[in-house]
């Protein structure tokens, strides 16, 4: 039987039991209790905890699974063993709060016996020793025979962390013969020689991490038989190296190795691990696990290291990991098809990450080389050849110094195990206290520069830049893109997104999406994965190269190694593409119509505008606005063609290219060519022909500091717009002035020059009517007192009367108010200068009485005030009328 054979029995088995078929998941577990998915049980850990139901009770996957770093490690035993992996398949069957041991032991055996067809009396079956009913149904229900039922403590218990479901086990063995162990079963005997098979856990506790044991209220079964290891079993080999997963893996490995697998223990590890860490790696990979510096990430680049170690070890000069990753893809892909899907990118992710380490690799080994040439290793293949003298008075020449490990580790990158490692091929070895104490001298640095140092969100940038490359910009082709999420990382609640709990940056290994940048701002968007998206709001460098999209999340978002599709807000864009070749045009106009001292010192280039910011000594007038508009307008409409594309700088420095504002340019650099005269660098987006400008309009030109000048402009609909907005005023100023829109000039002047001549109308009825007035007034006098109120008379015309009236025959003294249509109270106070009354006492509480005052210099016979308040002019000159004659 064959793998695809075993696992098509497999799934049938169940179903005809009334299992759902599911599809494997993720090996990158929900749970975050966990750094993979260990085990079959792990997407399924809240229905046995029972926090969440299951939409049915019976379940059959085959899982993949990592068993590398964490609790489950099995890393360091990979090649050594004849059934380890790192990467393996579990088939399992799954009750939850279903059926329980009764049913799910002897469907086992059935399961093994009739569709495997293993002979019954090479299995041996494990009960826990606390297990009698287990042990019982063994007996009596199934009929193992009791010498075959062995029980164990600690190995037939099973939980996937210190926290999550846990329960008795039962195992099925199956003996493979007197060759391959001592006997004794699978308690006494080789392990070798008694293979596990079948992992049956009665999941019935929930541990809490503190030792603390909760029953759950609704045990199930988790079983776990391993893909790997049945085929072996099935095949007839001993080693599960020699099932057909792995043969052309190893094929390959032999080819790389120049050395036939089987024919040197230490080689046919190495092999192993080709074939072992390939599978891991690239299925790791498929499901957006990276290599980093960070846990899971970690672990995956510890094992492609590890096997590339063994190929420099083993003298391999050229790459390997994508050669095997490659077969992974042809052997597994029919079966986890998202592989296929993933071959290039899997292969390009392990190829950046293989030679990064190989330069680690030839780097560190030349100052290993230099650092160890002063030192008396001993024979590496003959350690007795050292005297026991040496060994003891000279020890420190055979130790290798603890710091340059360190530097070896820290400034290169060189794994202190390979250090190790290659001393001790040299019969020398590590200061490992000396290397210990560097280390912990730099994680206290660390602690102490972390206020100061490159963030942590720097330096994840960083990683996903050296592991992936720049973001490609998808320049040219549609607003839409398929790409691949590399990371998605959450914004901190204190960021400039304070409140906004939800928000992302995501980054993806291309994108149509421009990151702002050269004045052009970021465009916004879709990014849309199966189960959610990612509405983005904004694109920005987080280093150069590396576009960071920042957005908020909808559904369930998207995951790191998902394959998306990202999609710009094309409307937008092209806006902004109008606005951008809009902003050379201008720049160009601009030293046309003024001269070619104006340089571009910063311009914002937004969809609904343009701002150009230039130097230039003076403001420029309307009609020089005018010009420039003109003479951008009439370049527009050439509808020249525009050129955007790469060259060397030396190539755009001999056509003459203007160097943009603010951008940063290597040796290579993208020039703008648009139409016949403008020709600059700029890395923005920018239309095909001029003639997609549309009409570009200046709404403004201010000053923003000294010879610095800014002009706004519009282009596109925008123009339209705000052209069309202005023809609408026009329409209703003529509608207004009851004439034509060409006639408005003329119909204004004539309304202005109709005001002028009637303000100087009542300006001489008002003297004529106040000469007539100061006379009744006059005649009103009281003790030579005039006090009255004259309505909304206009405070020149009320200073005028009251010099009038005083002006007649003896009067001594004239107090007026009124209440102008213009607001406020005017007071006036006016006295005979021979009498003996002063102008300004009369005026002093009347004026504050109306909320006002006055400035008066000296004791002038004459004064003016002003106030706030109308209400109060009665009071206000009553008190005045108290002031000139007394109570
Ligand atoms: N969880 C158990 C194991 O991994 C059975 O599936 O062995």
């Amino acid at each position: 039987m064959r793998a695809g054979e075993l696992r098509d029995a497999f799934s049938s088995f169940w179903a005809e039991r009334g299992h759902e078929v599911r599809a494997s998941a993720s090996l990158i577990p929900h749970e975050s209790s966990l750094l993979f998915t260990v085990a079959g049980m792990v997407p399924f850990m809240p229905y046995f905890l029972g926090s969440e139901v299951p939409p049915t009770r019976r379940m059959v996957t085959i899982q993949k699974c990592v068993r590398a770093g964490g609790k489950h490690n099995d890393l360091d035993d990979i090649g050594r063993t004849n059934r380890h992996f790192t990467f393996f398949e579990m088939m399992g069957n799954f009750s939850f709060g279903d059926y329980f041991k009764a049913e799910a032991i002897p469907w086992a055996w059935e399961f093994v016996t009739d569709v495997l067809g293993l002979e019954r009396d090479k299995l041996w079956v494990t009960v826990h020793v606390s297990d009698d009913e287990a042990a019982e149904i063994w007996q009596t229900k199934v009929g193992v025979p009791a010498e075959r039922i062995q029980r164990l403590d600690k190995d037939n218990w099973w939980a996937a962390g210190d926290v999550g479901p846990c329960g008795p086990c039962s195992e099925i063995f199956y003996d493979i013969g007197p060759d391959h162990g001592p006997d004794g079963g699978p308690a006494h005997g080789g392990e070798d020689r008694f293979v596990e098979i079948w992992n049956l856990v009665f999941m019935q506790f929930a541990a809490d991490g503190t030792g603390e044991m909760t029953p759950l209220d609704a045990p199930g079964i988790d079983t776990g038989a391993g893909l790997e290891r049945i085929l072996a079993v099935l095949q007839g080999v001993p080693a599960a190296w020699d099932i057909d997963l792995f043969a052309p893996l190893l094929a390959e490995a032999e080819r790389i190795c120049s050395k036939t697998y089987g024919t040197d223990p230490e080689t046919d590890v190495s092999m192993r691990i080709f074939a072992d860490h390939a599978r891991t790696t690239a299925m790791l990979i498929s499901d957006g696990v990276f290599p980093s510096n960070e846990d899971r990430g970690y672990v995956l680049r510890r094992i492609i290291r590890r096997a590339v170690r063994h190929a420099w070890v083993l003298g391999v000069d050229e790459v390997v990991m994508p050669r095997l990753v490659d077969i992974v893809v042809d052997v597994m892909g029919d079966h986890y098809t998202d592989l296929i899907a993933n071959r290039q990118f899997i292969a390009d992710v392990v190829a950046r990450e293989e030679e990064r380490f190989r330069t680690t690799l030839a780097t560190g080994q030349k100052i290993l080389d230099e650092a160890t040439a002063g030192l008396e290793g001993a024979d590496a293949a003959n350690p007795e050849s050292a005297s026991p003298e040496s060994a003891n008075t000279e020890a420190a020449d055979t130790v290798l110094d603890g710091e340059v490990a360190f530097l070896l580790h820290d400034t290169h990158g060189f794994p202190v195990e390979v250090t190790e490692e290659i001393l001790t091929e040299r019969g020398l070895s590590l200061d490992r206290d000396g290397f210990e104490a560097a280390m912990e001298r730099q994680r206290e640095r660390a602690r102490a520069g972390r206020s100061g140092g490159p963030t942590f969100a720097d330096e994840r940038y960083r990683e996903i830049l050296a592991q992936f490359g720049p973001t490609q910009f998808v320049r040219d082709t549609p607003a839409v893109s398929p790409a691949r999420v590399l990371a998605v990382f959450e914004i901190a609640q204190d960021d400039e997104h304070d409140g906004d709990d939800d928000l992302v940056e995501v980054f993806l290994d291309r994108t149509p999406f421009y990151a702002e940048s050269g004045g052009q701002i970021g465009d916004v968007g879709t990014i849309s994965g199966t189960d959610g998206s990612i509405e983005v709001l904004d694109c920005t460098y987080a280093l150069a190269d590396l576009h960071r999209h920042i957005g908020r999340v909808h559904g369930e978002g998207i995951e790191a190694g998902s394959l998306v599709s990202a999609e710009i807000d094309d409307g937008r864009r092209a806006a902004i593409r109008r606005n951008h070749t809009g902003t050379h045009i201008l720049h160009w106009a601009l030293r046309e119509v003024l001269g070619d001292h104006v340089k571009q010192a910063g311009s914002l280039v937004a969809p609904d505008r343009l701002r150009f910011d230039f130097s230039h000594y003076e403001g420029v007038d309307r009609a020089q606005l005018r010009e420039i508009e003109r003479v951008a307008n009439a370049e527009i409409i050439t509808n020249g063609r525009c050129r955007h594309y790469e060259t060397s700088m030396n190539h755009a420095q001999a056509i003459g290219a203007i160097a943009f504002f603010g951008d940063k340019y290597g040796d290579v650099v993208r020039v703008l060519e648009a139409g016949e005269h403008s020709t600059e660098l700029c890395g923005g987006t920018h239309v095909a022909a001029l003639g997609d400008i549309g009409h570009l309009r200046i709404v403004s030109e201010s000053s923003i500091g000294s010879n610095m000048r800014r002009i706004e402009a519009v282009t596109g609909l925008a123009t339209v717009e705000r052209l069309a907005d202005a023809e609408d005023t026009l329409d209703s100023l003529a509608e207004m002035l009851n004439a034509q829109p060409d006639e408005i000039a003329s119909a204004v002047q004539r309304r202005l020059d109709e005001t002028k001549e009637l303000r100087r109308q009542v300006r001489d009825l008002q003297r004529t009517m106040a000469s007539s007035r100061a006379a009744e007034l006059a005649a009103t006098a009281e003790d030579g007192v005039v006090v009255a109120d004259l309505g909304d008379l206009e405070r020149d015309a009320l200073r005028d009367l009251a010099a009038s009236v005083r002006d007649h025959g003896g009067i001594r003294a004239v107090v007026l108010a009124s209440a102008p249509a213009a607001g406020g109270v005017a007071l006036v106070a006016a006295v005979d200068p021979a009498g003996d009354l002063s102008a300004g006492d009369l005026l002093r509480d009347a004026a504050r009485t109306v909320g006002g005052g006055f400035g008066a210099k000296g004791d002038p016979p004459l004064v003016v005030a002003g106030g706030r308040n109308p209400d109060g002019i009665g009071d206000a000159l009553a008190q005045a009328r108290v002031a000139a004659l007394g109570a």
